[in-house]
């Protein structure tokens, strides 16, 4: 997968402009890059699980890892309306290769009806910046996918279990990802954690 900072500069915005469009379209026309970095149909059959026991509990759904918004758009699909849906992401990594300032505003603009009509709010920063200035309510549930390293996941963990959040759920659990899967089974214990796919959840709603 590409990294921002593997994109090669160029001088001016227009060819800065003309070499994201090209990546992209490579992207568009290979089938293997078109799902990557999100969660996968198979697996979004089990996060709407997760959703529908979140819609039972007071607060707000959290999902740490936005990138074009996808994933946002199914959770919000099956979440009650009033429910607030907050999604954070730096924009630090992109499977195209977008330059972090034009990742942020193509995500943007993807998820304006959500702004708009589904209260749904884009958190722009760090995950570390978001635990730090959040103040609301207990969240219902959280759903982790930013950074896949030991030491990240591990802090949205224990982020998450200081909360007392309810649903603590992510993505990509499996060997592909050894920091994920090493920092959830430490977390909640290897026979604890559900998984569908690479979706992971550890539940104390029935
Ligand atoms: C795997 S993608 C998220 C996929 C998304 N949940 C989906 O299913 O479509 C990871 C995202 O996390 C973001 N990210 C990585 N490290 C981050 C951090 N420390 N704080 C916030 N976002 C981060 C990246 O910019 C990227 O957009």
């Amino acid at each position: 997968m590409l990294r921002n900072e593997q994109v090669g500069k160029t001088s001016s915005p227009e060819s800065r402009y003309e070499s994201e469009i090209r990546t992209f379209l490579e992207f568009c026309a290979d089938p293997r890059k078109a799902f990557s970095g999100t969660v996968l149909p198979n697996e979004l059959v089990f996060l709407e699980e997760l959703v529908t026991k979140a819609n039972a509990v007071e607060g707000p759904i959290i999902e740490i890892g936005t990138l074009f918004g996808f994933t946002t758009q199914h959770i919000a699909n099956w979440k009650k309306t009033e429910k607030k849906l907050i999604t954070v992401d730096d924009f630090t990594w992109n499977p195209i290769g977008f330059e972090n300032e034009t990742h942020r505003a193509f995500t943007n603009r993807i998820l304006y009806f959500l702004f708009e009509n589904a209260n749904t709010e884009l958190y722009g920063n760090s995950n570390t910046e978001f635990y730090h200035q959040y103040n609301g309510e207990t969240p219902s549930m959280v759903f982790i996918d930013a950074s896949h390293r030991y030491v990240d996941v591990s802090v949205d963990i224990k982020w998450a279990k200081g909360c007392n959040i309810p649903i603590i759920s992510g993505h990509d659990y499996s060997k592909d990802f050894p920091g994920v899967t090493r920092a959830v089974n430490e977390a909640f214990g290897e026979e604890n954690v559900q998984t569908v796919g690479t979706v992971w959840a550890v539940s104390n709603q029935t």
